[in-house]
Formats: structure tokens, C-alpha cells, sequence
């Protein structure tokens, strides 16, 4: 296919997919880690205009309620917080960033409580704002917060699919194997998948796949796909600077030639989604899962 050819049914695509679809089923990622600084939001924007590249609408949710930096890493201006919408002051389409390569954004609030401390009714408002803006997109991806607590686990257990970002030091492979642990013995998640992320080359990643991919097989009777690598590359630190995203900047990059790569992967393995997937399913765990530990605590 030549490169008009693509473009033209990109574009056809893009316009099919701009008016609502309520028959089509969004694919929802949650992209976590272990740790922190292991390049989970460079992850989650990049690979969000990857797949926008690819002609699809794509939605990052910043889910990091406590530090919110998807939208400072790309020098947005957020027209208001989910603040506002939780004290009903605007809608969600309203603080809805438009960012590069077309993907859209919903900003997380600094000091906004965590999702799970939030009150019912606000939590209710909160969950069927999203739900209603995501049903028009492709792809939900949402950048998870680091670590195992309450929320990360309630976004991860609760999307059809995990995308765990490590790199190569020994501590992100303890973290997201104490992660996939969690994960999967309390919470019953099954699929998981991982991207190694800054590293020197090709068998640095690799090794560093299968020697997570040995532990969860071995200990946790979990499997993990290989999504694929991003090379240490000088561009990203400097996208970082000056709050651009290197696969809308420099889209022929090393690093963004491997996330189109990650990107091509990610939609050629389609989920089943009769198994677990779709928004619905993803509202309805989310608001399970933060409403239970409420019962428990009354
Ligand atoms: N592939 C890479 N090459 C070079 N630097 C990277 C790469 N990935 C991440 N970094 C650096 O790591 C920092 C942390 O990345 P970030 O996505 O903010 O991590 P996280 O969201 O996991 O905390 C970035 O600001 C960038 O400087
Ligand atoms: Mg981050």
C-alpha cells in the first residue's frame, strides 16, 4: 500500500470514527509499573499518537489523581480539573485537552483525593462523565499512577488489558513482579503484557522480558506478552524539556520508530472482548471495586 493510499484510509477511517459509535467497542490499556520514573507517561502519550497515526481516536486519561503531568509533559493549559466537574461546576467535555497528533486528554487535578476516598455520588459523576466521553474514541488508554495502591489496582484490574513498562533495573522487575502479583492473585487479572522501556538495545530488553516473564510464569502461573522495546534515546529527554512528544515531533526517532512499532502490535492482538472488555464491563468493575471498599469500611 502506498503512502497516499494509507493516509486516504486513514483519514476515511478518522472521519468514520470522529461521530459517535455506539456499536463499536473502545479498547481500554491501563499502562502501569512498579515504580516510578520508568517512563509510563512518555509510554502512554507516545504510544496514544502512535495509534492515532494509525487512524485511530485515541483518549488518555490521566488517572494520577495526586500529580497529575500528562499535561504539563505537553505543555498543555487545562481548561479546568476534574475538580470542577466533581463539584458539578463543568462538564467533562469541557476540561478535554486537545493534544499533539490529535489524541485527546483528560487532565488528572493535583489534589484531587484518590478515587477510592472520593463519595459515591461523586464517584458516580466522575465515572459516567468518563464513560460517556470514552465510548466515542477507539482506544482508552489511561496512565496509571506507580505502585500497588488502591487505585492503581482498581484502573488495572478493572481495564481488559495491562501494559506494564519496566526497564532494565533489577528493583522495576521486583516492583512489577510484587505488581502482577497483586494483580492477579487478589484481583484475578489475567493479561498482561509489558513494554522494556529505555534501554540500550534489542537483547538488553529482551532479557529483561524473560527474566520477568520466568518469575510470573514460574511463581504466579501468570502469563506476560512481549509488546516490544524503546531504546535510551537523547530525543526524549529533550522532548521532556521542552514539553513536546517525540512521536508527534520526531515521529522517525529510534524511540518513536519502536513505539509505531509497540503500536502496530497492540492493534493487531485483538483481546476478547466477550471475555473481559469494552467500556461497560470497565465502568461497572471500576465502580464495584471503589464502591466495596466503602461498604467495608461503613
Ligand atoms: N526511552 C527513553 N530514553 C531516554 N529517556 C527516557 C526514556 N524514557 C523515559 N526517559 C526519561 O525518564 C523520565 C521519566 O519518564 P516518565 O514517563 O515521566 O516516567 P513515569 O511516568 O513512569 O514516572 C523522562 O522525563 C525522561 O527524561
Ligand atoms: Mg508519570
Amino acid at each position: 500500500m502506498d503512502h497516499q493510499t494509507g493516509s486516504r484510509m486513514n483519514l476515511e477511517k478518522r472521519e468514520k470514527s470522529a461521530p459517535k459509535r455506539p456499536q463499536a467497542v473502545t479498547r481500554v490499556l491501563s499502562v502501569t509499573s512498579g515504580k516510578g520514573g520508568v517512563g509510563k507517561t512518555h509510554t502512554t502519550t507516545n504510544l496514544g499518537i502512535a495509534l492515532a497515526s494509525l487512524g485511530y481516536s485515541v483518549l488518555v486519561l490521566d488517572a494520577d489523581l495526586g500529580l497529575a503531568n500528562v499535561d504539563v509533559l505537553l505543555n498543555l493549559k487545562p481548561k479546568g480539573t476534574l475538580h470542577d466537574v466533581l463539584k458539578g461546576n463543568l462538564r467533562l467535555d469541557d476540561i478535554v485537552l486537545e493534544g499533539p497528533g490529535s489524541i485527546s486528554i483528560i487532565p488528572a487535578a493535583s489534589g484531587v483525593e484518590e478515587l477510592h476516598e472520593l463519595k459515591s455520588e461523586a464517584k458516580l459523576l466522575l465515572l459516567e462523565e468518563i464513560e460517556r466521553i470514552a465510548y466515542r474514541y477507539d482506544y482508552l488508554l489511561i496512565d496509571t499512577p506507580a505502585g500497588i495502591g488502591s487505585d492503581v489496582m482498581y484502573f488495572n484490574s478493572a481495564a481488559a488489558e495491562v501494559v506494564c513498562v519496566i526497564n532494565g533495573e533489577p528493583t522495576s522487575l521486583t516492583d512489577t513482579y510484587a505488581l502482577i502479583k497483586v494483580l492477579s492473585s487478589t484481583y484475578g487479572e489475567k493479561n498482561f503484557s509489558v513494554v522494556v522501556n529505555n534501554v540500550a538495545d534489542e537483547s538488553e530488553a529482551t532479557a529483561a522480558f524473560k527474566k520477568l516473564a520466568r518469575a510470573v510464569e514460574r511463581f504466579l502461573k501468570v502469563q506476560v506478552r512481549y509488546l516490544g522495546w524503546i531504546p535510551t534515546d537523547g530525543v526524549v529527554r529533550e522532548c521532556v524539556m521542552r514539553q513536546q512528544a517525540i512521536s508527534a515531533e520526531f515521529p522517525s526517532s529510534k524511540a518513536s520508530l519502536s513505539i509505531a512499532a509497540i503500536a502496530r502490535r497492540v492493534n493487531e492482538q485483538k483481546p476478547d472482548v466477550t471475555l473481559k472488555g469494552g467500556m461497560q464491563f470497565f465502568f461497572r468493575q471500576l465502580l464495584e471495586m471503589t464502591s466495596y471498599g466503602e461498604e467495608a469500611s461503613c
